[in-house]
């Protein structure tokens, strides 16, 4: 310490020892700073209050004030940048550049989409949405729909019984029969929901999936409006350009039945066109009249048409998707790629 001013000195060493404090970039040199100018018996800042006797008398008041404020400005920066170092402060440790985490957006399941979807065109058309129980029994699953329990739909090998004459419905069409006994015609209704059926689960089955039942009942009803009315579904689904066609078939609850085919043309980023094959969309037909009688209106004046679709087929197809389980398995990777 100089002899001539003392307090200059300590003004050095201040600027010295905050400097210091402020680059010591981790806590054990922080530490060794601290050691350096405030500690007990090597200090600096200790040194020169040690020091204080070689000072004049008149002029100790004052250079002994004037370390302690020293002292305590260096005190005070040595805890400040130690909380530093425990928590890095926004700008000093963040890179601001870096991007967002995105947040997670939730978002319907494909084959809820396709659902959703199929239902609201059929409700622009003028049809109403129906429901019935996922566990019902033999009679609306099989014999009010003139389907015998000898018949082998009927048998225990493709059907998952509860108890005696309660089952997990196999299909959606037990919905039509609930939905006549409980209405007056006309009916016109479309009826998603969960069917189940004792199915080995591979790439184009599984035990639970989902149909959607149609059905219009009413007097002068004909095949006409079945195929009028699935050619408009088909182009607002599919678009303007989809084909539709119609294979004889046989289904009990229908006479005749048929079963529906699209064909699409797809349109290539380069403008060019390809037509996709057939593909089969649903069972159908005029409903029979025994099922007609079953819900207590006159066959004589009634007919109507009903047809039963697989929108898990549907929505595979759609967006190209090679195994039906994907769809089950709930790998979140996998479905958010649908999500909106
Ligand atoms: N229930 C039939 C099935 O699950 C599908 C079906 C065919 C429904 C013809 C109908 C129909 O309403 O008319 O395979």
């Amino acid at each position: 310490m100089s002899e001539s001013n003392p307090i200059a000195d300590l003004q050095a060493l201040e600027k010295e020892a905050l400097a210091a404090v402020k680059s010591a970039q981790d806590r054990e040199s922080l530490e060794e700073v601290r050691v350096m100018y405030l500690g007990r018996s090597e200090g600096r800042l200790s040194a020169i209050l040690r020091g204080l006797s070689q000072v004049p008398v008149e002029r100790r008041p004052e250079v002994g004030k004037s370390a302690n404020a020293v002292k305590e400005r260096v005190s005070t920066a040595l805890e400040a940048r130690q909380s530093e170092l425990v928590a890095p402060s926004a700008e000093s440790e963040l890179d601001l550049t870096m991007p967002g985490r995105s947040r997670w957006r939730g978002g319907l399941h494909p084959i809820t989409q396709a659902v959703d979807e199929i239902w609201h065109i059929f409700r622009d058309l003028g049809f109403a949405r129906a429901r019935g129980p996922e566990a019902d029994t033999v009679w609306y699953n099989f014999e009010a729909l003139n389907t015998p329990l000898d018949h082998p739909a009927a048998d225990e090998q493709d059907t998952l019984y509860l108890v005696d004459s309660v089952l997990l419905r196999s299909h959606t069409s037990p919905v039509q029969m609930r939905t006549m006994e409980a209405n007056e015609p006309p009916i016109r209704i479309i009826a998603p929901g969960w069917v189940y059926r004792r199915d080995t689960y591979d790439a184009t089955h599984t035990p639970a999936f989902m149909q959607i039942e149609g059905l219009v009942i009413d007097e002068g009803i004909t095949f006409v409006d079945f195929k009028a009315t699935l050619a408009e579904f088909a182009r607002r689904y599919w678009g303007p350009d989809t084909q539709v066609r119609f294979r004889p078939s046989y289904f009990p609850f229908t006479e005749p039945s048929a079963e529906v085919d699209v064909k699409r043309i797809i349109t290539r980023p380069d403008g060019t066109q390809y037509e996709t094959e057939w593909l089969e969309i649903m069972g159908s037909g005029m409903v029979d009249p025994n099922v007609i009688a079953n819900a207590g209106y006159d066959p004589e004046r009634y007919t109507g048409w009903a047809f039963g679709m697989g929108p898990g087929r549907i929505a595979m197809l759609k967006h190209g998707v090679q195994d039906l389980r994907t769809f089950f398995e709930n790998d979140i990777r996998f479905l958010e790629q649908f999500a909106r």
